[in-house]
């Protein structure tokens, strides 16, 4: 047989090239269909007048990429099974959700725990923004990261196209571990540490351990919308508890009923409150006493400027009632999206398992490099460095703050990347300042817009979350004299509105 190809001399692509996709076309179209025999390669080379090694390269490559067979000396057929058919679906096959019949629920919740501009063109970031809890770009170690990924590469092996252990790679279990006993005061074994893609994964996963539906949960209000959104979509029934300037009230748990509870203890999301000792140690009490488990979410608990952080109650507790979450999102970069769930002995089998059953676990380069970035003392020397920088933007920010308000009212100071600022007496509702604020060109928000969620709505009215850890001191300067002129402005602008609308909810 012959087989009609045409070269274009002229063209950047090489003779091997253009054969190659021609007689590739030729079989997807069906010219050359599946079991038939393509010309020997010395007889084609005669006929286009080329390299007979040319052709064998090309036949080689077709051979690799599936769309001929070579059977020896019986000579090349096309393959009765053509790759493209195991990659692409097929465009006339059931394609939709309708072919399918499949009868879905209306989505439960639709919102996003993002800020409103981040990442969407369409909308144009506040030139200074306070959204919550960003690791500052420039923290990032970059070259050392750099350096680590490379050398990962260079020792892969098959750790890239095999499956890992679903609960993750064994050194950066075990450097998480250790890690958490010297800093979190945690005596755990690398066994009961999940890697998890960021905490909400591991948040899921305990949800799947616990059977969210046949259980109480009891959450902080205000609280963190990551997780009472996921509670809710899985059908839980919440039972908000407030918090105080020592966080969790827990002598409002119900003392004759249990449940799951979830907590953010080192630094209460939104309030920023810290959660005393003593009600550490009475909310463990009240787990042992009601038979409940506790979710501790420690999301930025490396962050503590003013004396050392108190011991995790996962640290606290004897192994059997915490969960425990972490997350590398707030001391790395929330885009690295790694984080660990730390669960009781008895359950580390099942919640491998279930991890497992949700993706397989997390890639392993990222984990390699994280593990080593952890035991070589980087991570440690990172945090200094990180935790140094935060503070100093946190003490601008309330020497800002004391300076244009006087005494300013904020909570949640002594660790994290945020505080929550309740407005001076007098000032309009707190929504209307974040809306006027971005006006002039300040990104500030409510608990309710600041990924928090407010059950009953009252602090949501008066208090601002603002994250500092990623505006530069000379900026929060700025912008808090903006605030400054912008709430004055607004005194004599909604004097009359606001003393009419305090009444009426008085
Ligand atoms: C209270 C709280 N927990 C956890 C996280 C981190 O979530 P992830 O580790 O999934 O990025 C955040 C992030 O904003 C948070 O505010």
């Amino acid at each position: 047989m012959e087989l009609n190809l045409n070269f274009d001399k002229s063209a950047p692509e090489t003779l091997q090239e253009q054969a190659f996709e021609q007689i590739r076309n030729h079989i997807l179209s069906g010219r050359l269909r599946p079991g038939m025999i393509l010309p020997p390669t010395r007889q084609l080379a005669e006929q286009l007048n080329i390299s007979r090694n040319t052709i064998s390269l090309v036949y080689e490559r077709l051979a690799a990429e599936g769309y001929v067979e070579s059977r020896g000396r019986a000579g090349t057929f096309v393959s009765r099974a053509l790759p493209d058919e195991s990659l692409n679906t097929d465009p006339n096959g059931p394609s939709s959700i309708e072919a399918l019949k499949l009868d879905l629920p209306s989505p439960i919740l639709c919102f996003s725990v993002h800020p409103p501009g981040l990442n969407r063109p369409d909308v144009a970031n506040p030139l200074i923004d306070f959204w919550v809890g960003r690791s500052d770009p420039e923290t990032f170690p970059l070259d050392t990261w750099r350096r680590l990924l490379l050398r990962k590469l260079s020792v892969a092996g098959s750790n890239l196209t095999e499956y890992g252990d679903p609960a993750g790679l064994s050194e950066l279990r075990l450097a998480i571990a250790s890690h958490l006993g010297r800093t979190r005061g945690m005596l755990v074994s690398a066994d009961q540490v999940i890697v998890t893609s960021g905490s909400q994964d591991g948040l899921n996963l305990i949800c799947r351990l616990l059977n969210t539906q046949h259980h109480p949960f009891f959450i902080e209000s205000p609280c963190y919308q990551g997780a009472a959104f996921l509670f809710r979509g899985l059908g839980a029934t919440l039972y908000p508890i407030p918090v105080d300037q020592n966080g969790l009230v827990v002598d409002k748990l119900p003392e004759d009923r249990g449940g799951v509870v979830f907590v953010t203890p080192s630094h209460q999301y939104p309030t920023g409150a810290t959660l005393s000792l003593e009600r550490r140690l009475q909310i463990l009490k009240w787990a042992n006493d009601t038979n409940s488990v506790i979710i501790e979410d420690d999301y930025d608990s490396y962050f503590c400027y003013d004396g050392r952080p108190i011991t995790a109650l996962a640290g606290l507790d004897n192994g059997q009632r915490v969960f425990y979450l972490g997350t590398f999102s707030k001391s790395l970069g929330a885009g690295l999206r790694i984080g660990f769930t730390v669960v009781p002995k008895e359950l580390a089998e099942t919640a491998r398992i279930i991890k497992s059953q949700m993706n397989h676990g997390q890639s392993w380069l990222d984990q390699a490099v994280l593990a080593e970035f952890i035991e070589s003392g980087l991570y440690d020397r990172h945090l200094r460095r990180a935790r140094k920088l935060y503070k100093s933007r946190r003490d601008c920010l309330k020497s800002s703050l004391t300076k244009h308000f006087g005494s300013a009212d904020i909570t949640g100071d002594e660790g994290g990347l945020h505080v929550a600022w309740r407005l001076p007496h007098g000032s309009p509702d707190a929504a209307v300042v974040q809306q006027r604020a971005r006006l002039r060109g300040v990104g500030v928000y409510t608990f309710g817009s600041g990924a928090a969620y407010d059950f009953d709505g009252s602090s949501s009215r008066d208090f601002l979350v603002l994250g500092y850890s990623s505006v530069k001191e000379k900026d929060i300067e700025v912008a808090v004299g903006r605030l400054s002129d912008l709430l004055e402005d607004m005194k004599r602008e909604f004097t009359p509105y606001v003393v009419f609308s305090r009444q009426q909810s008085a």
